[in-house]
């Protein structure tokens, strides 16, 4: 899978993501000999850079960030297509300038008009940018060539804005012409749980409400909110990644079959599942928020949330979530979903735990068993990528003694061959066109539906809980679960 002819704008060319991510992913898709020969890259933004500014900025950003070797090569060849244009998203004068880049391009470089507009911007921009691209006329695609429109989360605060903000960017692009980035599917472990659960006989004829007990999903980060207190404050965890990342990892792992693996028959079964879910009755009992206090990290003191650089000393926002789900439908009925997700937690994982009941009945010695968990099939998303599955087994020795023991698939083991960085297959997959690993608007505006009124009900009761960082969160996250009889997972 190549991608043909075609070139890259990104707005907001200057921010951190830019940096350490997007450029870096063009440098390893030209490496990897996955992008055509005259592929050419448009910086947009305030910053009085000249061309070479741009390159030499590039260029720093991939010896920084690149996954794969530099090679002067490669690096000659990408440059000779990198320009840069100057301006504000209202000026009228950058966009012509842009128009007239992308048509020297053509020319130059031979990208046949295909372009893609990456909005890297904070979202209060993204009305101006798409309006400015519709005037200036370059959403337009004509003869064979396309335009498309790659958008940054967070896609809206909640389910209005989210409206909203799709309706502005279907006003200038026709829904397949839109990409939302979710980098969580980027990553090969998150679009392994379909191959996984669909490549196999083995999983599937207990995967569902007759065997499984529960299952929870846990993205837990180390570190604290750095320097993005202007991004972070009064978003907060539940904003910031249930509603994308964790939810998405939620479709994935308890939607049906699709018909097929195109892009409308995941969408469809997406949504299907998504539109079941059932957020808690009683919303205090179901779900918990917290904020980290000071603490110790690695070994290092570490700062609150209330004393990081720019946060207001009266900030109610949760650097901790977790959520108590259901879903309505006959595989599911029953079976919570529990959610978690925190900065400065005890380490950084995520994984997906879907954890099994227990024998109905055990022929062995009860004292020798009672220790036993529960089997669980655990799906490592990161750091430490691949699947472990847990059961009992019998003691070496001369009693029937049962423990729990595990059985791993790691990445590293299995394979030889290393996995894209989930920006490289998202901008490979822009380019070609293929739309399977971008959530749609329904996806996005059903998963606000769940989240607002969790939002609201927070916003009326009180403030977060205070966690110690590098602890796993508030005990009321933990008095959660036990009500339910059950516990997180350690991971
Ligand atoms: C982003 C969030 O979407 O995901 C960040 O905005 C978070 O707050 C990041 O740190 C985590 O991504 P990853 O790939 O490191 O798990």
């Amino acid at each position: 899978r190549i991608a043909g002819p075609s070139g890259l704008v990104i707005f907001g060319v200057t921010g951190d993501l830019s940096r350490k991510k997007l450029m870096p992913a063009v440098y390893d898709l030209a490496n990897r000999g996955l992008l055509p020969p005259g592929f050419s890259l448009i910086g947009f933004a305030r910053r009085e850079w000249q061309d070479e500014d741009f390159a030499q900025e590039v260029h720093d950003a991939v010896k920084e960030h690149a996954r794969t070797p530099f090679r002067e090569e490669v690096w000659q060849q990408l440059s000779q297509g990198m320009r840069f244009v100057q301006g504000d998203f209202g000026d009228d004068e950058a966009f012509e300038t842009l128009k007239s880049t992308m048509e020297e391009l053509d020319k130059a470089q031979g990208t046949g008009g295909n372009f893609a507009f990456y909005l890297s911007v904070p979202p209060k921009f993204f009305p101006e940018v798409v309006q400015q691209l519709k005037k200036h006329g370059l959403a337009d695609q004509r003869g064979d060539s396309w335009r498309r429109a790659v958008i940054e989360k967070p896609f809206g605060h909640d389910l209005a804005s989210a409206q909203e903000l799709n309706a502005i960017v279907h006003e200038v692009f026709k829904p397949d012409q839109v990409f939302r980035i979710d980098h969580y599917l980027g990553k090969e472990t998150v679009q392994n749980i379909l191959a996984l659960r669909f490549a196999n006989t083995l999983f599937e004829p207990i995967w569902n409400r007759s065997y499984v007990d529960h299952v929870q999903i846990t993205m837990a980060e180390d570190i604290g909110i750095g320097g993005r207190a202007g991004y972070y404050d009064g978003i907060g965890a539940a904003r910031d990644v249930i509603q994308n990342h964790l939810l998405q990892l939620l479709a994935l792992t308890a939607m049906e079959e699709p018909a097929s693996f195109d892009a409308d028959a995941l969408a469809a079964e997406k949504t299907k599942v998504l539109g079941a879910v059932k957020i808690p009755k009683d919303l205090s009992k179901g779900t918990v928020r917290g904020q980290y206090a000071a603490g110790w990290q690695g070994g290092e003191k570490v700062i609150g949330y209330l004393q990081e650089d720019g946060i207001d000393q009266q900030s109610k926002t949760d650097t901790f979530a977790a959520i108590k789900l259901e879903i309505d439908n006959r595989r599911w009925a029953g079976v919570p979903f529990y959610l978690r997700t925190g900065k400065r937690l005890g380490r950084r994982v995520t994984e997906i735990a879907v954890v099994f009941q227990r024998a109905p009945h055990s022929p062995f010695d009860h004292t020798a068993t009672e220790e036993l968990g529960q089997n669980a099939l655990v799906i490592r998303v990161q750091p430490d990528e691949g699947v472990t599955m847990r059961f009992g087994s019998k003691v070496p020795g001369t009693s029937m003694e049962v423990r729990d023991v595990s059985m791993d698939f790691a990445y590293g083991e299995s394979f030889t061959e290393s996995s894209p960085e989930a920006y490289e297959r998202l901008i490979l997959d822009v380019l070609l066109g293929d739309s399977n690993l971008f959530p749609r608007t329904e996806e996005v505006e059903l998963s606000w539906n769940i989240l607002d009124p969790i939002e609201q009900h927070w916003d009326r009761n009180g403030k977060p809980a205070q966690y110690a960082s590098g602890t796993w969160g508030p005990v009321e996250a933990d008095e959660m679960l036990e009500r339910d009889g059950r516990s997180w997972r350690r991971p």
